[in-house]
């Protein structure tokens, strides 16, 4: 008999194709009548495997009275109700493991294609306006600009490890001092915004870190800073990041992340002092195999009763 496993969202074809060779898999996220689904099977699904994306709340956990691990294909966890889990015992594991380079290469991307106008010059060639109007405004240099990082986990350290090759003056913030690290720990996050010229936020998404860049830190940033973005929408007041950006009071962001996706507030898309990217940070063919591998290694040593690869807890 194959152990049950409940999917709230596939993995890649490679990863599906394992799972399924090893364990009855319940397609959740196929499911035309998803209640029924959970009356049928949820008390046989001991495992779950979802995108980090999809809300796992207490109500659909009382559904799955049986479950004893969620094995998340995402670094982030705050659509899943943690306290709850920690209530049932049920382990969760993720893949940050797998995807801190590509989200720091992704910010660093915001960062340089932000500070240097990327976007707006790509505008300027293409749209022949090079020709007509002639050389493109001088921009800021990046060597020797600070750089304040909001959360030095792994995506925060690799963010530092490129930021350093160019140059920048580094500094962090986050709920403590971080152990090994010997970037100076700043633990007031608007005087580490008064003292940046880019802000970039990795910190983890969730009830804790809500609007933790807020009016008060935007403005701290101020009309020559630059805000990038690689954590959650949730984390950034957006309304004021609204307003600063449209008032010129911040000077420029980028961002992958939003609070409403896929269709983030027109306000903001609108701006010409904005790069953005579709939460994507890690959308590489290469990442993504990597994280749902990780999932099926997390689903194979929950099931033969070994240490977690990647346990949050
Ligand atoms: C993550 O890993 O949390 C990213 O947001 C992609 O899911």
């Amino acid at each position: 008999m194959k152990p049950d496993v409940l999917v709230l969202y596939p993995l890649r074809e490679k990863a599906m194709a394992q799972i399924e060779a090893s364990y009855t898999l319940h397609r959740w996220d196929l499911a035309e009548d998803q209640a029924a689904l959970l009356d049928e099977v949820g008390a046989r699904c001991t495992a779950l495997v979802t995108n980090g994306h999809t809300l796992i709340d207490a109500a659909l956990l009382d559904r799955l009275p049986n479950l004893k691990a969620i094995c998340a294909s995402s670094a982030g966890y705050d659509m899943i109700d943690v306290d709850a889990l920690q209530d049932r015992g049920i382990h969760l594991t993720n893949t940050s493991d797998a995807l801190f380079d590509d989200v720091a290469d992704l910010a660093f991307l915001l960062i340089l294609a932000t500070r240097r106008d990327l976007i707006r010059a790509n505008d300027y060639v293409t749209s022949g306006d090079w020709g007509r109007e002639g050389m493109y405004p001088l921009q800021s240099a990046i060597r020797g600009k600070r750089l304040g990082i909001v959360g030095m986990g792994r995506i925060g350290q690799a963010i530092a490890r490129r930021a350093e090759s160019c140059g920048f003056e580094i500094a962090y913030f986050g709920r403590a001092r971080k152990d090994g690290i010997a970037y100076p720990f700043q633990p007031d996050l608007v005087d580490l915004a008064r003292w940046a010229d880019v802000l970039a936020v990795s910190i983890a998404g969730g009830p804790d870190t809500q609007n933790l860049i807020s009016a008060e830190v935007i403005d701290a940033l101020g009309p020559t800073g630059t805000l990038v973005n690689v954590s959650r929408g949730t984390v950034v007041d957006e309304e004021a990041l609204v307003g600063a950006l449209a008032s010129g009071r911040l000077g420029n962001a980028g961002l992958d992340v939003f609070l409403n996706e896929p269709d983030p507030d027109p306000r903001l898309t609108a701006l010409s002092n904005v790069t953005l990217y579709p939460h994507h940070a890690s959308g590489t063919v290469e990442t993504r195999d990597a994280m749902a591998q990780l999932v099926v290694d997390n689903l194979a040593a929950f099931f033969a009763g070994d240490p977690l690869v990647t346990p949050v807890f």
